[in-house]
């Protein structure tokens, strides 16, 4: 059920995505304020028809240097970025291999495609090597294949293997497509695709969503190598989410860049050192002994025994003041209950070592 808590933005914030906290920053602020200003509360029309305003090539052209890739297509969420993707490359000639913890949007652009599809076992490139075997040696191979993947996962917060899936991707004539929702301005370098090295790799696609790390609204398709045009153009002709919805509003499209170029190395190394101190203060914690997933980003997850005391710890921590996630099943890849805490670059060690030591207190209070 959805609520209405008015009492969230006066919480310590260990649940949003808003990593770098850049949503509430002046600047940002003031870069949505500005583009309202000149084009209006919403973008008026499709991208296609009269909805391309100067702020979105803008973002595009900032995203590109950002990321270091070619080409950029912005679209009014990362949800309808990866079913406007995913539907541009599917069709019955097309095959599409998605991680078992892919998230519901790429779930669900697979689906709606018209390809067939398959999942394998969660960052297990050998299960997903063996499906691409399969097509190749089937009589009527699938001339079109797309390997699936997140930089890094939303529930574990886990990383994808890149380098070796772009490799097997070359080696079978297979597009990777990359969600990068959680790494975009969270990894060393700002995109994981490009500390993978794989910025100018043509055979390597990715979305990314400014909701998040940019603290805005909206989501981008992100393309390199010689064949980078083509392929917007492409997604320009063909993603029907695309075509057929409301360009990316104004405001959102401002912030987002504003946002941009905030999201600085500097930021990023705090993001970091903030997620080592949950890491390692949780993990110090000898009754929470092995329940801490192996994260590799700003999502720190701590397995609980059951989706009630999951859920009785977050409620705990929020009559407290502080804001966390439980996620239980069935919104979960593997039936397991967790607490998620975030990790975000502005807070200050001390209030974040307190805020722990309150998290600790909460899930052994539950369990007692
Ligand atoms: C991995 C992943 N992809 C896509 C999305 C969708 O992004 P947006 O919220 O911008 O629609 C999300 C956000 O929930 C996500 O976690």
């Amino acid at each position: 059920m959805q609520r209405t808590d008015s009492a969230r933005s006066t919480r310590y914030d260990l649940a949003s995505n808003d990593y770098l906290g850049l949503g509430a920053h002046p600047v940002v602020r003031t870069g949505a304020i500005n583009a309202l200003c000149i084009a209006g509360a919403g973008a008026s029309a499709s991208r296609v028809a009269s909805g391309t305003w100067e702020i979105h090539r803008e973002l595009e052209n900032a995203l590109c240097s950002y990321t270091g890739r070619s080409q950029a297509l912005v679209f009014s969420s990362g949800y309808t970025a990866n079913l406007g993707v995913l539907g541009a490359l599917g069709g019955p000639g097309s095959l599409f291999l998605l991680d078992a913890h892919a998230h519901a949007s790429l779930l669900d652009g697979a689906k709606l495609s018209g390809a067939d599809w398959h999942s394998f076992e969660h960052n297990n490139l050998d299960a997903a090597e063996q499906l691409l075997r399969a097509n190749r040696d089937a009589p009527a191979p699938k001339p079109r294949v797309v390997l699936v993947l997140e930089s890094l996962y939303s529930v574990l917060g886990d990383a994808a293997p890149l380098e070796q899936a772009a490799a097997l991707c070359a080696e079978y004539g297979a597009v990777l497509l990359v969600d990068e929702a959680h790494s975009l301005a969270t990894v060393p370098g700002g995109s994981a695709v490009r500390a993978a090295g794989l910025e100018q790799a043509g055979h390597v696609l990715a979305t990314a969503t400014l909701s998040k790390a940019l603290g805005a609204q909206g989501g981008a398709v992100l393309l390199g190598g010689d064949d980078a045009e083509l392929w917007r153009e492409h997604l320009l002709n063909t993603a029907r989410t695309f075509i057929f919805d409301t360009a990316l509003a104004p405001a959102a499209a401002g912030a987002a860049l504003a946002a941009l170029s905030l999201a600085t190395g500097e930021r990023i190394a705090q993001l970091a050192a903030n997620t080592r101190l949950i890491r390692d203060t949780l993990s110090a914690e000898p009754r929470l002994a092995g329940r801490i997933e192996a994260s590799a980003g700003p999502v720190q997850s701590v397995r609980m025994n059951t989706p009630a005391q999951a859920a009785a710890a977050a409620a705990l921590l929020r009559d407290r003041g502080y804001a966390v996630n439980c996620f239980r099943p069935p919104s979960v890849p593997d039936g397991v209950s967790r607490l998620r805490l975030t990790a975000h670059a502005h807070h200050h060690p001390d209030t974040l070592a307190a805020a722990l030591r309150s998290v600790i207190g909460a899930i052994l209070e539950v369990e007692a």
